[in-house]
């Protein structure tokens, strides 16, 4: 049976996951996969969570299937939180899914299938930013839709690349879909201001181009309801679009799976026909979603103590990942005697990408165990505080000495 198969290409992300595991080194420091450390670099519980979980241990009743679409109060909430309190419930459907992952693999089902009836237009092309995560291509593909990507990050200067990218988008042929980053942009962490955002509605409105929002990292970036402006701008605008949502970091239940995929539609018949197209590919797919860590989250959005904890605690993790940047920024500025990396004091959310070359990062990891992406991104979370032992001052140190060293193999 397998013995034709091709080797399936590992993910970049999660192999050099792997190999930091595996590295016996004690003075080792992990900058690759995208999870909230403290200042211990440990990833705990967040006590809103643990409370809430504890509680759920206690209440909960039954563990009966959920429906197809899970828990439709969670779904409820978390759209809430992510649109606003009083958005349009007759156009919008939303389905709890395992993860943001998940999310945007059954909207990529969706939006491929729903093409496949159009009629005039049977091809699902979706244009992603370069660079964007690394798993969405795979993702995406794997959902049916075609590739392409619009120019979006200046490596020199760190910035968005805006006027490309709407030079580009306004090439695209009309009902293509276009994903975009909520906030706290990944790999990048450089971001749409809302200007910007206003902006390119009014091309995707004029252009008839379908927007598909990811947000995963909402309250890492300028704060809860600050990282959703852009996003609430564009729902205000549009007359249909998707969003693939995640819990995963805000409410640090990564493993738990918990995210969700919504769907705007033109009018209240048009959401119920992709409300059911939702359900029906969930069903072929894992058919429904797990409940824990939606229950947990649940729980936490409707209780006004539990959730004020919540967002204190969310506060306090994106304060800091702006104090590691500010730090970061100074210690590179000292040691580079330049002005070369401002840039990442003015990005926001959980990552920023520095200019190494993959030697230079090969370097860093064999010389230093430092575990850097290919690409140079970094997590902001996983940088050492300038404790005792300068952790972030050496840290600078060695990427300016990598930069400026020419490695020969
Ligand atoms: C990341 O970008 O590192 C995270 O979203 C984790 C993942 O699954 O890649």
């Amino acid at each position: 049976m397998f013995e034709s198969l091709p080797a399936s290409a590992p993910d970049k992300i999660l192999a050099l996951n792997a190999a930091y595991r595996e590295d016996p080194r004690s003075h080792k420091l992990d900058l690759g996969v995208g999870i909230y450390k403290d200042e211990s670099g440990n990833t705990p519980i967040m006590r809103s969570v643990q409370t809430a979980q504890n509680r759920l241990l206690t209440e909960q009743k039954t563990k009966a299937y959920l429906g197809l679409d899970g828990d439709r109060i969670f779904n409820h909430l978390i759209t809430q939180t992510a649109l606003g309190e009083d958005y349009d419930t007759d156009r919008v459907r939303t389905m709890q899914t395992p993860g943001g992952s998940g999310a945007l693999r059954i909207l990529a089902d969706v939006l491929s299938t729903a093409r496949a009836h159009a009629g005039n237009r049977t091809d699902a092309t979706i244009w992603v930013s370069d660079p964007t995560w690394a798993n969405h291509a795979p993702i995406l593909k794997a959902g049916g839709l075609t590739i392409k990507t619009y120019p979006y990050f200046d490596t020199k200067t760190g910035l968005v690349r805006f006027n490309a990218m709407m030079e580009c988008l306004k090439k695209a042929p009309e009902g293509d879909i276009i994903l975009l980053h909520g906030c706290c942009h990944n790999p990048t962490g450089a971001n749409l201001t809302l200007e910007q955002w206003i902006e390119l509605s009014k091309v995707l409105v004029s252009r008839n181009l379908f927007p598909f929002v990811d947000i995963a990292y909402q309250g890492f970036g300028d704060g809860l309801e600050e990282d959703v402006a852009g996003l609430r701008y564009l729902i205000s605008q549009v007359p249909e679009m998707t969003i693939a949502l995640s819990c995963s970091k805000n409410f640090g239940v990564y493993c738990d799976r918990v995210g969700a995929a919504i769907i705007l539609s033109r009018n209240s018949a048009q959401a119920s026909l992709a409300g059911s197209l939702m359900k029906s590919t969930a069903r072929q797919n894992y058919s429904m979603p797990p409940n824990h860590g939606a229950a947990t989250v649940r729980m936490i959005l409707e209780d006004q103590e539990l959730k004020t904890g919540w967002q204190q605690e969310l506060e306090s993790m994106r304060t800091r990942m702006l104090d590691l940047r500010t730090a970061l920024t100074r210690a590179l500025r000292l040691h580079s005697n330049s002005d070369q990396f401002d840039f990442l004091a003015t990005q926001r959310g959980m990552f920023s990408r520095l200019p190494l070359s993959p030697d230079q990062i090969d370097w860093l990891r064999s010389e230093y165990g430092i575990y850097i992406i290919g690409d140079g991104r970094i997590n902001i979370a996983g940088l050492p505080d300038n404790g005792p032992d300068g952790g972030l001052d050496k840290l600078a140190l060695h990427i300016v000495n990598a930069l400026n060293i020419n490695i020969d193999r």
